[in-house]
């Protein structure tokens, strides 16, 4: 046997007698609703105003679904495009995860009516709620089954219509937020490390920062429940932005130093996208530079699960990132929940 390939970082599953196969993300998809949202349509909506909304978040527009266009349609046609990039057929995929905050309905599953959607019959189907982290947990969760051999492919998706949950007479938040969906399939490449690493964490003693008080079991819908505006996300946002720098600072820095990778040998940075300003801060602290940074939160706002999704798919169908260079996804969310990973591409 010829002996393994020198690389510039260390693979930290490797390294602990790892023998299973690695996993890659083979292709990834995005789907945006059509309908934009502008700041100035929201001028006319709520006492606001453009020049707060960009210098306060950098956000310029957001995607709205249609009425009849829900979570589950958002992630069908991004895993849609993911399998025809990577030729692969929806029998083809054994499993698969639906990360998302806002499903069709508590339940079946967002994953099981994507199945359906898409003609998956052979796939297991399941969500997950780890809010704007959901699609890099999803990653982690997703590349288990590959690595251990359970599974040969794998379709994660970031899904959300949020405009469902947002209180549209806050301004506190309602500027915040937006629709989309981002796929990616997961498969063994023998040439590749692919998922190197991911760090994931939680600190529930923060839950109330961020949250959706009604339509669980604490407090069912009800007339009340309904008058007082509680099936609406509520945040308290000075609070959750200091969490988010140093979580996603923190978790960034323990998966490089897992890789023994220098933020300078990172191609390409993938932040979740809420904040132009959380996202300044934490390459500051983790020293990079502005131009590793992938940024698309301008037209989208934040997409939760979806967020990261869309943007690496910009990042790869724009070229910025090329197979064999490495990759940190870096997230944070409402749990409180954060996540980063590293990826040789
Ligand atoms: N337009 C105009 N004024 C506004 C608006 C608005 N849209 N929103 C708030 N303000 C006002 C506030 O009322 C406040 O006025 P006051 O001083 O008279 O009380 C003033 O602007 C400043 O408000 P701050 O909360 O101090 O503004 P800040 O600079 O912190 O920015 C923001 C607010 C954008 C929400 C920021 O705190 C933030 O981005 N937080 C993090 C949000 C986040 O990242 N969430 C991620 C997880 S999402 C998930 O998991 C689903």
């Amino acid at each position: 046997m010829s002996a393994p390939k020198p690389t510039p970082f260390k693979n930290p599953r490797a390294a602990h007698g790892f023998l299973g196969r690695t996993c890659s993300i083979v292709s990834v998809g995005a789907y945006v609703p059509a309908r934009i949202l502008t700041n100035a349509e929201l001028e006319r909506m709520v006492n606001t105003s453009d020049e707060w909304i960009t210098s306060r978040t950098g956000i310029r527009q957001r995607r709205m679904a249609a009425d009849d266009e829900f979570t589950s349609d958002l992630a069908s046609k991004a895993a849609l495009l993911a399998l025809e990039r990577a030729q692969v057929k929806p029998e083809q995929i054994d499993l698969i995860i639906v990360a998302t905050i806002t499903p069709d309905m508590p339940f079946p599953s967002t994953a099981c009516l994507v199945q359906r959607k898409i003609g998956a019959r052979r796939a297991a189907a399941f969500d997950i709620e780890a809010a704007c982290s959901g699609f890099i947990y999803g990653l982690e969760i997703g590349q288990q089954f590959i690595t251990s051999r359970t599974y040969d492919t794998v379709l994660v998706i970031g899904a959300e219509k949020l405009s469902s949950i947002i209180d549209w007479s806050d301004r506190n938040t309602c500027v915040l937020f937006g629709d989309g969906a981002g796929a990616a399939i997961l498969q063994n490449r023998p040439d590749s490390h692919g998922l190197l690493t991911a760090c994931m964490g939680a600190d529930g003693s923060k839950a109330d920062l961020l949250s959706m008080p009604a339509g669980g079991s604490r407090c069912p819908a009800s007339a009340q429940s309904v008058a007082n505006r509680l099936h609406f996300l509520r945040m308290d946002g000075k609070e959750t932005f200091k969490n988010a720098v140093n979580a996603m600072y923190q978790a960034a820095r323990e998966s490089l130093r897992r890789c023994e990778l220098d933020i300078k040998q990172i191609k390409c940075i993938i932040p979740h996208q809420a904040n132009q300003r959380i996202i300044n801060a934490v390459s500051e602290r983790l020293g990079a530079d502005p131009s590793q940074l992938f940024v698309n939160l301008d037209r989208y706002g934040n997409t939760s699960a979806a967020s990261v999704a869309i943007a690496l798919d910009e990042a790869v169908t724009q070229g910025r990132i090329v197979r064999g260079d490495l990759v940190l996804l870096v997230v944070f969310g409402a749990g409180l929940t954060w996540a980063a990973a590293v990826i040789e591409w």
